[in-house]
């Protein structure tokens, strides 16, 4: 038994916590690794829905020991506000079973701050960020100034990072937001108030997954954000600040990438973006509104409408052979029932000539039109569907041609929003 990734292909939103959820049921061990709080999953409790955007979607199965690794930036505030909410809704063992990496660092308020200043200050520039704080919490980060869960537990130590901290940021705010400066003795209550939740969470992360792989349990790597939205590999800067890819799994959760045996691309039939930045398939007329009714394609984080297009194969080409997808899942094929025609993006043109896989220069990406193979569509409800053969034949030849042109098999094609409105294949092969 081994590990197993699922990362998303394109700009997030792809339903990896469907396909996070199929496998849930043999794995003890679900790790987050990378992001924060602009992430969201849309998990159900019984009949209850509800969102989650720290806690890994598998805490609702039972027994599952859910981790919250290195790799990720936690706002604490959040994570009290999810377990709480986990609690009410009867579910069980929540602060025994989320287990917070001391080494990942947190989200504080003035990285909050600073990420709407900036984004406001950028105005049409702006990169769409969710305002979570995300990329001023990883910049400190970087720069060796950051406040990371296992110092709320040495108070010395945290008022003098904080004071280390303030010196800069307090300069900032002050001299360019025009903005009141941050108190460290604020600042340090405030922190020290969530020792209480923290301390039976705080845990050496990848030791645990690596002493779980070592006994021979499956462990999944949820992913968050996805893979053009990679801040080595997206399209930069309207990207986010961590590294959702298959490398960023093995670094943010810590464990060596020779135990990662199954790496599941998951893509939309068709693709969204929230935030701003090129997206040379996005739909401006009624078909792309119809799809964005029918996938009810509304950020969960922000509420924000999703920009809609048609399926990019370039893209998703480049980001399965980036992560080397082993299996490729297909969401929301169910949607793409409300089209007459469908269309792929099977190439690009740049500045009127041809253009021959997917472009590393952003102002290419950014002239980028794309080469439309038309199908026909299927008009019908295919939700009762279970198996491939039972799917019309126009999606049938959809779902083949994909998966032809990424190479690598389907192991799930969701069909619906219910947890069995799904055809699964090869999944844990
Ligand atoms: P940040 O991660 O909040 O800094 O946002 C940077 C970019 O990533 C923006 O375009 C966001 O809309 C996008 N983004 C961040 N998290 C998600 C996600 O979970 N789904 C989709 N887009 C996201």
């Amino acid at each position: 038994m081994t590990a197993t990734v699922v990362l998303g292909l394109a700009w997030g939103d792809e339903g990896k916590g469907r396909v996070c959820d199929l496998l849930a049921h043999d794995v003890r061990y679900v790790s987050r690794y990378s992001g924060g709080n602009n992430a969201g999953h849309t998990v159900r409790v019984g009949r209850e829905e509800f969102k989650l955007h720290l806690v890994p979607s598998g805490i609702v199965r039972e027994g599952v020991v859910c981790t919250i690794g290195n790799g990720v930036v936690v706002n604490p505030e959040v994570l009290e506000q999810e377990v709480v909410a986990l609690e009410k809704r009867g579910v069980g063992d929540v602060r025994e079973r989320i287990k917070v990496d001391g080494r990942a660092h947190l989200i504080m308020p003035y990285h909050i701050a600073l990420d709407s200043h900036r984004e406001i200050a950028l105005g049409e520039a702006r990169i769409g960020t969710t305002n979570r704080g995300i990329g001023p919490a990883y910049e400190d980060k970087v720069a060796r100034s950051g406040i990371r869960v296992q110092d709320v537990f040495d108070e010395g130590i945290l008022r003098a990072k904080l004071k280390a901290a303030l010196r800069e940021k307090n300069a900032i705010f002050e001299a360019v937001y025009g903005e009141r400066p941050y108190e460290v003795d604020g600042l340090l209550s405030w922190l020290l108030s969530f020792r209480e939740l923290l301390a039976p969470m705080v845990s050496d992360t990848g030791a645990l997954l690596r002493e779980a792989l070592g006994r021979g349990e499956r462990v999944l790597l949820e992913g968050a954000q996805a893979t053009l939205l990679d801040n080595d590999h997206g399209t930069y800067p309207f990207v986010t600040s961590s590294n959702p890819t298959v490398g960023g799994a093995v670094v943010g959760s810590g464990i060596p990438p020779g135990y990662i045996d199954q790496i599941i691309g998951v893509t939309k039939a068709y693709t969204t973006r929230v935030g701003d930045g090129p997206m040379p398939t996005e739909l401006f007329d009624s078909t792309g509104d119809a799809i964005r009714d029918a996938g009810r394609e509304y950020g969960t984080t922000t509420g924000r409408p999703r920009r809609v297009g048609w399926l990019d194969l370039p893209a998703i080409k480049f980001a399965a052979s980036l992560n080397g997808i082993t299996h490729l899942a297909l969401t929301l094929l169910d949607v793409l029932s409300v089209v007459e025609t469908v269309k792929i993006c099977v190439g690009y043109e740049v500045d009127g000539r041809p253009f021959s896989g997917y472009p590393m220069h952003q102002t290419d990406l950014h002239h980028a039109r794309p080469v439309y193979k038309e199908m026909p569509g299927w008009g019908e409800d295919i939700t009762g569907c279970r198996m491939r053969g039972d799917l019309p034949a126009p999606a049938r030849e959809f779902v083949e041609f994909v998966e032809s042109e990424v190479g690598v098999p389907l192991c799930m094609i969701s069909v619906g929003p219910e947890r069995e409105q799904a055809i699964v294949e090869k999944i844990g092969a």
